[in-house]
């Protein structure tokens, strides 16, 4: 299978970075595509991935699954064998959701699939698209609603996403807790 990330911020904020980092590290460079990347910021991700200017919708990549968590229908085990692409939107939390990614597909002939209802960064919900195709059924799999980081200085930055759980703890990507301590949110 192969993951494909559009990137659909202005910028290509540190927060991005960290995200796609590790996206890379979850199901490999070789299966990796970014599109919709501005030359400037190829440099900038090609160890993680594939780098495209263009849309993945000028692409013409088939078969091909969007991700959108107002899709009707969920992603399960069977849609290994329907896809060859998964494609996520590269857009970064934002709450209460502002339903980007379907905004983006309006108009769009193109199969979707949700991953349930709750909004997920991107690297998690490539995480559970990818323990799905694998043979898990989201319900199988384990999850935590909000986060609820400690910031060391008697504050605490409220996550408020989807993140799964792996032996009882968040799958997160290295650095993360550092970052948003540093950065808040
Ligand atoms: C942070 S989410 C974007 C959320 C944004 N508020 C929206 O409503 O589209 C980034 C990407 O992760 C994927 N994603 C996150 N949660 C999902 C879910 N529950 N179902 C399907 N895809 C999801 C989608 O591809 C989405 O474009």
């Amino acid at each position: 299978m192969n993951f494909v990330i559009e990137h659909l911020e202005e910028k290509l904020y540190p927060w991005c970075l960290l995200e796609y980092k590790h996206i890379s590290q979850i199901v490999g460079r070789k299966n990796l595509i970014f599109t919709c990347i501005k030359s400037a910021h190829k440099v900038k991700l090609k160890s993680f991935g594939r780098v495209e200017c263009r849309s993945v919708l000028d692409l013409n990549l088939k078969p091909v699954c969007f991700l959108d968590p107002s899709s009707k229908k969920e992603l399960s085990p069977e849609d290994k064998n329907k896809f060859d692409y998964l494609v996520f939107g590269g857009i970064l939390g934002d709450y209460p959701p502002r339903q980007r990614t379907a905004e983006w597909l309006t108009g769009q002939k193109v199969e979707t699939r949700n991953l349930g209802t709750k909004q997920m960064a991107t690297d998690t919900a490539v995480y559970v698209a990818k323990r799905i195709i694998e043979g898990k059924r989201l319900n199988e799999l384990k999850f935590l609603d909000t986060l609820h980081l400690a910031t060391g200085k008697g504050e605490e930055v409220i996550l408020p996403y989807r993140y799964v759980l792996e032996k009882g703890k968040p799958v997160l990507a290295k650095g993360f807790l550092q970052f948003v301590k540093k950065n808040g949110f």
